[in-house]
């Protein structure tokens, strides 16, 4: 059958997703598949099947993929579509929600205050509750776009604004500074914990796709008992939020080494510089073998 690679779309990470869906295209034409690219407006959404596609290849970052609206859309054609469902997409493209669905089930993750109304908060009070320095999230977005650091109320006031021109909530995370790792799932197959080294200590859009100082670790240097506790921690995580498919769970460690889980990409970069093709590939899978894992998943 036909299968349609659903990229580029609407949301913030449109131009990462862009090239996400060229990598996946490519890979998946030279494995054989029948696959073509779609750059989709909101009414290509409900045409799908009606266009002849049987398989969608999901590689849209933000929404509509990674919030549960494609998803949907998809359900109402009966047409497969790789990773995460309605549900699990919802819960996972918010990190509000993600975090109160992850303390529920008494999984760690860093203390927070989440702004649900950002014009009426109190950044005094904010830090004196949490200390600094502080992250600051719109709680809806992908690929750090409008995360700020901070070490002042003042800084704090300003970034607080700044994310509050996303949609959504803003959240206030306090910083953990003991390193950030990233451990990505294929089907049933959960890949090597990577530890990510941003040249200016903070993994932002950037030092995710432009620049070339960024250090990515595989192994990722710790002991082989600490990835594993990490590795059961991520699934735990993933299964929580109902994740399925595919999909990369981020976390970080504190400075005692004690872990403090970030949030689940439900559709994971797929560029030159993006993480699960490096995980991958250290397991041996090639570009093409990763894709067709991913796209087989559907047929679950
Ligand atoms: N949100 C970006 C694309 C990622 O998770 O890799
Ligand atoms: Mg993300």
């Amino acid at each position: 059958g036909r299968v349609v690679v659903l990229m580029g779309g609407w949301s913030a990470e449109r131009a990462v997703s862009l090239e996400s869906g060229r990598c996946v295209l490519e890979a998946l034409q030279a494995a054989g598949v029948q696959a073509e690219a779609l750059d989709p407006t909101p009414a290509d959404l409900l045409t799908l099947k009606a266009r002849g596609f049987d398989r969608v290849f999901n590689i849209l970052h933000g929404t509509p993929g990674e919030d549960g609206i494609l998803q949907g859309a998809c359900a109402l054609q009966a047409l497969p579509v790789t990773g995460s469902g309605l549900q699990a997409s919802a819960n996972a493209l918010d990190k509000g929600a993600t975090k109160a669905l992850w303390q529920q089930a008494g999984l760690p993750v860093a203390r927070d205050v989440l702004l649900r109304d950002p014009a009426d908060a109190d950044p005094a009070a904010i830090a004196a509750q949490l200390g600094l320095p502080l992250f600051v999230k719109p709680a809806w977005q992908g690929s750090s776009v409008g995360v700020a650091r901070v070490v002042d109320v003042e800084s704090l006031r300003q970034a607080i604004a700044d994310a509050a021109r996303h949609p959504g909530p803003v959240l206030v995370e306090e910083a953990i500074e003991g390193g950030e790792y990233t451990i990505a799932v294929v089907g049933d197959v959960w890949l090597p914990a990577i530890r990510i080294e941003a040249a200016g200590g903070f993994y932002d859009y950037e030092a995710k796709y432009v620049s070339d100082d960024t250090r990515y670790l595989i192994p990722c240097g710790l002991d082989a008992a600490t990835e594993a506790r990490l590795k059961e921690l991520a699934r735990r995580a993933y299964a929580v939020l109902g994740c399925s498919g595919w999909g990369r769970v981020d976390l970080m460690l504190t400075g005692d080494g004690e872990p403090r889980l970030l949030e689940v990409n439900t559709t994971p970069g797929m560029t030159t510089h993006s993480l699960v093709p490096k995980a991958a590939a250290a397991l041996g899978w090639l570009m093409e073998d990763l894709v067709l894992r991913i796209l087989a998943t559907t047929l679950e």
